[in-house]
C-alpha cells in the first residue's frame, strides 16, 4: 500500500495537541471513577438521563446553523479516546440561538459510540457532538474556563439497513487512522456538509446546563440534544467499533451517566404554548378582579 504515507500525516508524538495522553480511559485503572477533580466533585456534571417527560416544555427559539450547508475538507484524528474530525474553514461555521447571547464557532466534532446521553433510559448506537465556543473568547480552551462558553450540539444516530452516505468521507478516513492509536491524522478526501450530518428536523431539542464529558469536566457547556434522530448502518458503525486506544479496541466510549441535581431540563418545541400557564393567568385575572370590585 503505498499510497498509505501519502495520506497519512503524522503528527509528532507529543503531549501539545493532547493526544497522547493515555492518563484517563473509560475502563480500567484509569476508568471515570479515578478521572480528577471537577469530573468528582463537580454539580453540573455530562452526561445525564434526560426523562423526557420532566423535561419543561418551551418555545426557546429555534436554533441556527450557519455556513453548515456550506461543503468542507478537513482532518480527521484518533486521539485514543475518539474520531475527531476538524473542518477547514477559513469563515467560521456557527450556531446561533435565542437562548444564547453570542455567537458560538464550531472548533471540532467527535463521536461516542454507545451514546453518552440517555432518553428515558434508553441508549442509542451512536451519538455526535459538535463543540462550539464563544466567539469573544477566542477558542475553546479559554471558553471552557467560563460558564457558558462552550455549546455542544448532540445528535443520535439509530441502526438502519441502508448506509448514510453523508458519514462516507469521515468513515473512510477513520478506517485509516483506527489503527495509529494517538498520533495520527488523515485528510478528508471528499468533502463534508455539516448539515447532511444533523437531523433534518432540527425544530426540537432538549437543553441543559452541563459539562465536558471528558476531563478535566469543566461545567461551561450549554448543551443542545437534538430529539430526532439520524440513521447509521451497521457496517458503518463497525468502523467506530473497531478503533484502536491504548488500552486496546475502543470498544465503547461514553461516560457514565452523571446526578442531574437541581438542573432543569427543557424540552424546545416550535411554537410551544402552555395550555396550563394560560390558565394560571385566567385565574390570576379573575382573582384580581375579584379584589378590584370588592375594592369599589
Ligand atoms: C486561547 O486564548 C487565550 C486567551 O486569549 C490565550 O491566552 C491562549 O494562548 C489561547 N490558546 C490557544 C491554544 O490558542
Ligand atoms: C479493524 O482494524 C484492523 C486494523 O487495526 C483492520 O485490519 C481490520 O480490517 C478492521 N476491521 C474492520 C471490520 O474494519
Ligand atoms: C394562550 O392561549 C391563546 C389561545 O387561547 C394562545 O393564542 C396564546 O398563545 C396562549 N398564550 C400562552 C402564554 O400560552
Ligand atoms: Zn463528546
Amino acid at each position: 500500500m503505498l499510497t498509505y504515507p501519502a495520506i497519512l500525516i503524522l503528527v509528532v508524538l507529543t503531549d501539545l495537541h493532547g493526544v497522547r495522553t493515555a492518563d484517563w480511559a473509560y475502563w480500567g485503572e484509569n476508568g471515570p471513577d479515578k478521572w480528577p477533580g471537577l469530573c468528582q466533585t463537580g454539580k453540573k456534571q455530562s452526561p445525564i438521563n434526560i426523562i423526557s417527560e420532566s423535561a419543561i416544555k418551551k418555545d426557546l427559539g429555534d436554533l441556527k446553523f450557519i455556513r453548515y450547508d456550506y461543503a468542507f475538507l478537513g482532518k480527521v484524528i484518533n486521539n485514543g479516546h475518539t474520531i475527531q474530525v476538524q473542518l477547514s474553514n477559513t469563515l467560521p461555521i456557527q450556531l446561533e440561538s435565542q437562548y444564547l447571547s453570542s455567537k458560538y464557532n464550531l472548533e471540532q466534532f467527535h463521536f461516542h459510540w454507545g451514546s453518552e446521553h440517555t432518553i428515558d433510559k434508553y441508549r442509542y448506537p451512536l451519538e455526535m457532538h459538535l463543540v462550539h465556543y464563544d466567539e469573544q473568547y477566542g477558542n475553546v480552551t479559554a471558553a471552557s474556563q467560563h460558564e457558558n462558553g462552550v455549546a455542544v450540539v448532540a445528535t443520535f444516530f439509530e441502526l438502519s439497513d441502508k448506509d448514510n452516505q453523508a458519514m462516507d468521507p469521515i468513515l473512510k478516513a477513520a478506517k485509516q487512522v483506527s489503527a495509529w492509536v494517538g498520533s495520527s491524522s488523515t485528510s478528508l478526501r471528499d468533502k463534508v456538509i455539516p448539515h447532511l450530518l444533523l437531523p433534518k428536523d432540527r425544530t426540537t431539542y432538549y437543553t441543559y446546563e452541563g459539562s465536558l464529558t471528558t476531563p478535566k469536566c469543566q461545567e461551561s457547556v450549554t448543551w443542545f440534544v437534538m430529539s430526532e434522530t439520524v440513521a447509521i448502518s451497521e457496517a458503518q458503525l463497525k468502523i467506530f467499533h473497531n478503533v484502536s486506544s491504548p488500552d486496546g479496541i475502543l470498544s465503547f466510549n461514553y461516560r457514565p451517566i452523571q446526578a442531574i441535581g437541581d438542573r432543569e431540563v427543557f424540552h424546545h418545541l416550535s411554537g410551544y404554548s402552555s395550555s396550563r400557564s394560560n390558565f394560571s393567568v385566567h385565574i390570576y385575572l379573575a382573582l384580581l378582579c375579584t379584589f378590584l370590585i370588592r375594592l369599589s
